[in-house]
């Protein structure tokens, strides 16, 4: 049985054109067992036909706040008792600065706050209004108050823009919704993971970049949502397909990584760096093809920020895990980097052996912390992401009760 089956969904949808994906969402979410009830702004009728919604979820549709006919049937403050959970999708940048104010002006905005039920959110917005501070501040408030912002992802928009805003894809907040209702040690715990190479552009045709492959990063993200956690993945240029009930943020270069994960950080608890960021880019980026001249050619390179000691220097850093790969000196480089990065935990691979670490199905790590280390012997990338997140969870909780 899965984790959604005959629970009871609320599904608020709000006017954006991304309202168009809630049919197939009411569908989606029927075919993992949940009850679905539908409430829609009045924007949100000019989208899509409540009708459409009625037949796919096989209940009557709310858009009034004062009908006598819904009431009668089942009012207001009863649909806030039923819902186990409140799904908003897409939400619109006014439905997250309503829902962040507490205005109760229309039916859904009345259920938010009339509900006992966890409230969750799909934005769907032009990638400027996602962007704009006032939208950012409004989601912070929301989160603080414990609401679950799932999305939205990167890609092109109805408005012809390429940017952040989109909402999920109905699959995918399906899987986010599971994720809620899962039990396991990281259960109400974030974990946000990066993941792949970057590519750092010389020219519009060529880039610098390495194997990575994304594999290691790929499964410690199916590990951390087997174990419970709500994952965000922000990986660069890979070709794998998403780990089932993960957040994926695509990104290009490093200083796109950087900025999606300090997005993520104030609401992250565990934080682990899988990604192999490239660590110098051209200091230029040429606008048009560079044309071979001489025989010799010099490109000047600068370092790229390094995310990991970004996040783990913050004021509150959340539990940082690194990853070290190294060719020789492996204990002597990972210890030195465990305490210059000032992490908690860094897993180090030795590169350069046939089969294992960069774009290959196995792995072998040595795992290290302040006080101890371990060794995890090789194996499936999949096994030992599995064990590397076990440890993890030990080091994290140990950490947690000698803190508090
Ligand atoms: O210093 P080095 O690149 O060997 O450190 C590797 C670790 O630091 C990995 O966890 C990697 O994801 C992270 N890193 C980073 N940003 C960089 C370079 C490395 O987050 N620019």
């Amino acid at each position: 049985m899965n984790t959604l089956t005959n629970k009871k969904v609320l599904l608020g949808i709000t006017g954006s054109i991304a309202a168009y994906k809630s049919a197939d969402l009411v569908r989606r979410l029927r075919e993992q067992g949940a009850e679905v009830r539908v409430v829609m702004t009045a924007a949100a009728t000019e989208f899509i036909t409540p009708l459409t919604l009625q037949a796919l979820s096989g209940q009557r549709v709310h858009s009034l706040i004062l009908d006598a006919e819904a009431e009668a049937a089942m009012g207001h403050i009863e649909l806030a008792r039923w819902a186990e959970v409140v799904l908003v999708a897409p939400a619109t940048a006014d439905f997250l600065a309503k829902l962040a104010y507490g205005h109760a002006n229309d039916l859904l905005s009345t259920l938010c706050i009339t509900t006992t039920a966890p409230i969750t959110v799909a934005p769907a917005m032009n990638q400027q209004m996602w962007q704009a501070p006032v939208t950012q501040e409004n989601c912070q408030r929301l989160q603080e108050r414990g609401i679950k912002i799932f999305g939205p992802a990167m890609g092109s928009q109805a408005c012809g823009e390429i940017g952040a805003g989109r909402m999920l894809e109905p699959l995918e907040l399906v899987q986010c919704l599971e994720g809620l209702f899962k039990k396991g040690s990281l259960v109400n715990h974030q974990i946000l993971i990066t993941a792949g190479p970057t590519r750092e552009d010389i020219d519009p045709v060529r880039f610098i970049t390495n194997r990575s492959s994304g594999r290691m990063g790929y499964a410690i993200a199916s590990a951390a949502y087997a174990a419970g956690a709500q994952v965000t993945l922000v990986n660069g240029p890979v070709s794998l397909s998403p780990p089932l009930g993960v957040q994926i943020s695509p990104v290009y270069n490093a200083q796109e990584m950087l900025e999606a994960v300090m997005t993520h950080i104030p609401t992250t608890d565990i934080f682990i760096a899988a990604a192999a960021v490239a660590d110098y880019r051209p200091v230029q980026q040429a606008t048009q093809k560079l044309k071979k001249k001489e025989a010799v050619m010099q490109l000047t390179l600068e370092r790229t920020p390094d995310i990991l000691a970004t996040v783990a220097n913050l004021p509150n850093p959340p539990f940082t895990v690194g990853f070290a790969a190294e060719t020789n000196n492996l204990i002597d480089y990972a210890r030195s980097k465990l305490q210059r990065k000032k992490l908690d935990m860094i897993a180090a691979n030795q590169v350069g052996i046939e089969g294992v670490g960069f774009d290959s199905e196995e792995n072998a790590l040595h795992v290290f912390w302040t006080e101890g280390s371990v060794e995890l012997s090789r194996c499936s990338k999949k096994e030992i992401a599995n064990k590397l997140v076990d440890l993890i969870i030990q080091r994290y909780q140990l950490k947690k009760r000698l803190s508090s």
